[in-house]
C-alpha cells in the first residue's frame, strides 16, 4: 500500500461477497501464494517506516506506544521465535540477545525487556534491525520456496505471523501519531493525508429479534478469539447506518457533555477529571477554533468527518447524551452482514458495549502462541470494523479488536444503536 492509500476511501470497506463476509487474509494468501504474501507484508512494513527518520523510529511517547524500530524488530522476532527456530533444522539466530529485547508479552518464550522502556534502546541501531529483518526474510523465503513440501502446521504459523505483522503496521501509524502529537511543531507523517467526510447514511437499520450465528466459520484465517461460532439472541435493535461525526461531537461539547457527571460511568468521569478531557484526543483549541493532530499534521476539525480518538468512556457518555447506546458486538456483526451499514470498515474502529470475553466453548491453544489473545480477556472492551490505518485485507466481519476503556490513541469512533420504544 502506498502512503497516500492511507487516505480513507469513500464508503471504504473490504470487498465483500453477497453474504457480507469479506475474503479473509488466508484466502488472499492462498490466491497469491504464501511466499508472495510474506514478501508483500514484510515490504509494506518497510514502506510504512520509510518516511520516518532514525530519530523518529526510536521514540516512545508513552508506555502503550512502541517505537517504530521496535515494531520492525519485534515482528521479525515473531517469525524467528515461532517459525524458524522450532521448525527449520540448523537455523541460526541473527543475535541471541535480541530475543530478550523484542519479545513483547510471551511468558512461555522467556524473559523480556520492560515495555515502558522500549524507547531507551538505541542499540541495535536501525541498520542492524534492517539486517535482522533481511536475515529472517531470507530464511523464511527459503522455507517457503516449495509450499507443497511444507510440514503440517507451518502454513498456519506463517499466516498468524503475517496477520501479527499487519496489526503492528497499524500500531506503527497510531504510535508515531502519538509521538508527533507531543511535538510542538506538529510534524506530518504524510503531508498529503486528509480526513474525508463520513458517508451520507442517515437513518437506522432495524434488526428484529432473532437467533443468529456469531463468530467465524469456514476455512479462512481468523484469530482464535473469533470462535467458536455460536448461536445468539440478537435484537430487536436499530443500528445507525452511519458513524457519529465531529459535528455531532461539537454539539455534545457545546451542551456541556464533558462536565455533566450524569452522562458518565463513574470510571469515565474520573478519567475526564484526571486527564482533563474536554474534547476528543488530539483536538486543540486555537483562537476559538478546534484543530486536530492527524497523520497529515495539524488540521481544522471537519464537522462532516467521523469523530475519532474517543475512548469507550466518551463513546458511552455521548450515546447516553444522544438517548441511544452503543451496539453489542453481536448486533454490530448482524448489522454488517446485512450490507446496510456505511463506513463499517476502513474509517474508524467502532466501540461496542461488549466486554472482551471468551465466546462459549473458547479455549486458548497450548503453548506460547496460546498467549496471543486469550490472556487479555478481562478489563477491555470490544471494537469492531477496522480503521483507515488497518492494512487492506486484514479485517473481517467477525474480527474482534480490544482495548481498555480509557484508550484514545487508536483510530476509534462511534456508531450508535437504540432499542425500539
Ligand atoms: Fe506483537
Amino acid at each position: 500500500m502506498s502512503i497516500t492509500a492511507l487516505t480513507p476511501r469513500r464508503g471504504a470497506s473490504p470487498p465483500s461477497d453477497p453474504s457480507g463476509r469479506e475474503p479473509s487474509p488466508a484466502a488472499a494468501t492462498r490466491a497469491v501464494g504464501l511466499r508472495a504474501a510474506f514478501r508483500s507484508v514484510r515490504a509494506h512494513t518497510g514502506a510504512l517506516a520509510g518516511p520516518l527518520s532514525a530519530e523518529d523510529q526510536v521514540i516512545q511517547s508513552m508506555p502503550d506506544a512502541s517505537p517504530t524500530k521496535w515494531h520492525r524488530a519485534h515482528t521479525t522476532w515473531f517469525f524467528e521465535q515461532f517459525l524458524l527456530e522450532p521448525h527449520v533444522p540448523g537455523y541460526r539466530r541473527f543475535d541471541e540477545r535480541l530475543a530478550y529485547l523484542y519479545n513483547s508479552y510471551y511468558v512461555a518464550a522467556g524473559p523480556r525487556h520492560a515495555r515502558p522502556k522500549r524507547g531507551l534502546i538505541t542499540r541495535p541501531d536501525g541498520a542492524t534491525v534492517a539486517a535482522y529483518r533481511a536475515h529472517v526474510d531470507a530464511a523464511v523465503d527459503a522455507l517457503l520456496a516449495d509450499e507443497t513440501a511444507l510440514p503440517p502446521g507451518i502454513a498456519g504459523i506463517v499466516e498468524i505471523g503475517l496477520n501479527h505483522e499487519q496489526q503492528h503496521q497499524e500500531l506503527i501509524l497510531t504510535d508515531i501519531l502519538h509521538a508527533f502529537s507531543e511535538n510542538p511543531i506538529a510534524p506530518a507523517y504524510d503531508p498529503e493525508w486528509r480526513w474525508r467526510a463520513a458517508a451520507r447514511a442517515p437513518g437506522t437499520l432495524s434488526i428484529p429479534e432473532g437467533i443468529h450465528t456469531i463468530g467465524h466459520q469456514g476455512d479462512g484465517f481468523s484469530y482464535d478469539n473469533e470462535g467458536p461460532a455460536h448461536r445468539a439472541l440478537v435484537g430487536p435493535v436499530a443500528i445507525a447506518r452511519g458513524l457519529v461525526t465531529n459535528g455531532d461531537w461539537l454539539a455534545f461539547m457545546r451542551d456541556g457533555g464533558y462536565a455533566n457527571a450524569a452522562l458518565w460511568l463513574s470510571d469515565g468521569f474520573a478519567a475526564v477529571q484526571q486527564e482533563g478531557w474536554r474534547a476528543p484526543g488530539y483536538w486543540r483549541e486555537q483562537d476559538g477554533r478546534w484543530e486536530v493532530m492527524t497523520l497529515g499534521g495539524l488540521q481544522p476539525v471537519d464537522p462532516a468527518a467521523p469523530v475519532c480518538h474517543v475512548s469507550y468512556y466518551e463513546a458511552d457518555a455521548f450515546a447516553r447524551w444522544a438517548g441511544r447506546h452503543l451496539p453489542a458486538e453481536s448486533e454490530w456483526e448482524v448489522g454488517v452482514r446485512s450490507g446496510e451499514l456505511a463506513d463499517a470498515f476502513g474509517v474508524v474502529w467502532q466501540w461496542t458495549r461488549s466486554a472482551y470475553a471468551p465466546y462459549p466453548g473458547y479455549r486458548a491453544a497450548d503453548g506460547a502462541l496460546g498467549e496471543y489473545n486469550g490472556k487479555f480477556m478481562v478489563n477491555q472492551m470490544v471494537l469492531r470494523g477496522s480503521s483507515l490505518a488497518t492494512p487492506p485485507g486484514h479485517a473481517r466481519t467477525t474480527y474482534r479488536n480490544f482495548f481498555p476503556p480509557s484508550a484514545r490513541w487508536q483510530f476509534t469512533g462511534v456508531r450508535l444503536a437504540s432499542f425500539p420504544s
